[in-house]
């Protein structure tokens, strides 16, 4: 679409720290390409909340049927598992959808085939890592081994039910804790807030690459960090993103809530660098 043609119709759900940044950006930055038509999210107090703050006018709905309805272009920001019902129901109505808990697309096959015959596209940013441009250029030769290690603050996985289960304690931790090591299917069921970088990596080299993840506790560091190493007859890849939280929601990576943004961008423009 190019900046002179009809504007898209933006609708988000879920007005989270995501959701929100991104509803401002595209009620400011991308303002020429998108019309914010609608706000969607099970708690009604946020999506009243986020009509104050952006001064929307009729913008607030009440069912995500009807958010569905009035956009060309749904923006999912929840932190549920609703987000396959949202994508399925998108898709089916033949809307494009950019979907930011991509983690949550891993394990339900079921989307992409959805995806390829509807009328809509399913967008993927790239998230809080770097580098899945290069993966999905090596996985064409073939990816012999690859492995992403993430490495976060202790807080970052406070309430995490995996890790009461085990009975792991991470108070005072004084050295690195590996919490889980094994495969990516394992990691988005055990870590859902924290492991959408795994499901972008596995996504990008495909299902030949049996990808190895690695969550790793550590007192260390003050940024989340992601690591990918993968090897095969391109040569020798390292990637290492350090992201410092999003002011809103210090269980999101900035960096993440600006991919969803740049892609929306992207889409836009029919312009796509590095993807
Ligand atoms: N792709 C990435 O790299 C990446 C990085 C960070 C976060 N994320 C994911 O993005 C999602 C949103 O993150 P956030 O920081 O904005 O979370 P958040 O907790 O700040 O906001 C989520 C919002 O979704 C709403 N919600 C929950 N279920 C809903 C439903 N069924 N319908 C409508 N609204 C619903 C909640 O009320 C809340 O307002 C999370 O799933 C998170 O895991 C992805």
């Amino acid at each position: 679409m190019k900046s002179d043609s009809v504007k898209l119709k933006l609708g988000v759900v879920g007005c989270g720290a995501i959701g929100s940044r991104i509803a401002l950006s595209v009620m400011k930055e991308l303002k020429g390409r998108f019309t914010l038509c609608a706000l969607y999210d099970i708690d009604q107090a946020k999506v009243k909340h986020l009509t104050g703050r952006l001064k929307l006018r009729g913008g607030a709905v009440t069912t995500l049927d009807d958010l569905i309805r009035r956009s060309d272009i749904i923006v999912e920001a929840v932190n549920t598992p609703a987000t396959t019902d949202i994508v399925r129901r998108s898709l089916k109505a033949g809307k494009n959808v950019l979907v930011m808990s991509i983690g949550r697309l891993l394990n339900d096959s079921s989307l992409f085939y959805l995806a390829q015959r509807s009328k809509g596209q399913l967008l993927l940013p790239s998230g809080a890592v770097a580098g899945l441009d290069a993966i999905k250029a090596a996985a064409l030769l073939g990816i012999t081994s690859l492995t992403l290690t993430s490495r976060k603050p202790p807080a970052g996985f406070a309430d995490n039910p995996y890790i009461k289960e085990k009975g792991i304690s991470l108070k005072g931790l004084a050295k690195d804790i590996v919490l889980f090591d094994g495969k990516v299917k394992d990691a988005v069921r055990y870590f859902p807030q924290n492991i959408n970088v795994a499901a972008a990596v596995a996504l990008a080299a495909g299902v030949k690459a049996k990808l190895r993840v690695k969550i790793i506790a550590s007192p260390e560091v003050k940024r989340n960090t992601h690591e990918v190493v993968l090897e095969g007859a391109f040569g020798r890849i390292t990637t290492r993103t350090e992201n410092t939280v999003c002011p809103d929601n210090p269980k999101t990576s900035y960096l993440a809530v600006m991919s969803g943004i740049r892609t929306l961008q992207e889409f836009s423009s029919n312009i796509k660098i590095g993807t």
